[in-house]
């Protein structure tokens, strides 16, 4: 879901996109319709001729960004797939949540507290620049902001300030404005984020909708 609403939203703004999965021709395939859209994958595919998919290996070569936009759960294995050496010197955007399923809903968090799941990229992936963001509202949210009205928020956070630079621009080509942008210091701030998900799932419940946000409203 993550990944097929911000890679049409990339290509809009000029960006050159290419999608991992761990089987292109199976995906391709896939007729069960999207949960959120409606849309099999198979149709959306058809319709977006300008997006390649491509094996997990494949799919950091060359590129300026990478994106995780898996489940959390497996991220740490997709990664793994994906190549330490093909994700080295890059800048990661991890959206991911650390989120378990396995014992229905609501989920549980699978890592919290003293550590998180943007840490333990950072941690496994040295070489890569990890930057935890945009995990704490819906995948729309992300790249249209102005669909919650007045200031809300997206957070930061990661070790390395050119790679949040990076994506910070990259948030503000979707609509951010620089004010509600808030850089929470190092990866370790993660957890902070990531801690979020057991109080937004619970007001997805009690809205009956996913169209809203966190806003930190600070005194003048
Ligand atoms: N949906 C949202 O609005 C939203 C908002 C904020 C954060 N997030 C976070 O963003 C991430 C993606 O969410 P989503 O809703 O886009 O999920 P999704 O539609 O279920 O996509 C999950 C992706 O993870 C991969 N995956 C799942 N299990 C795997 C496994 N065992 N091994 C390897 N790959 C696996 C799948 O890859 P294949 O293509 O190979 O099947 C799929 O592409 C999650 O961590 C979620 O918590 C989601």
């Amino acid at each position: 879901m993550v990944g097929q609403t911000i890679a049409p939203r990339l290509i809009e703004l000029g960006h050159k996109v290419i999608m991992g999965t761990r089987n292109p021709e199976e995906t391709k395939g896939r007729t069960n319709p999207n949960q959120m859209t409606g849309v099999s994958f198979a149709h959306w595919y058809k319709d977006h001729p300008d997006i390649k998919l491509v094996t997990l290996p494949q799919v950091a070569q060359g590129a300026d960004l990478v994106i995780n936009a898996t489940s959390g759960t497996a991220t740490l294995e997709v990664l793994k797939q994906v190549g330490k050496e093909n994700l080295a010197g890059k800048v990661l955007l991890d959206i991911a949540n650390p989120l378990d399923f396995s014992k229905g809903m609501p989920p549980t968090l699978s890592v919290c507290n003293t550590d998180s799941l943007g840490e333990q990229v950072q941690a496994n992936f040295p070489q890569t620049k990890v930057v935890k963001s945009l995990n704490t509202m819906n995948a729309t949210i992300m790249i249209h902001p102005e669909l919650v009205p007045g200031d809300h928020n997206v957070f930061v956070s990661g070790n390395h300030p050119e790679a949040k630079q990076l994506v910070t621009d990259l948030l503000k080509s979707f609509g951010w404005k620089e004010v509600n942008i808030i850089d929470l210091g190092d990866i370790s701030s993660a957890r902070g984020t990531e801690m979020l998900l057991p109080i937004w799932l619970r007001l997805w419940g009690t809205l009956g909708h996913a169209n809203y946000n966190f806003h930190i409203q600070r005194k003048k």
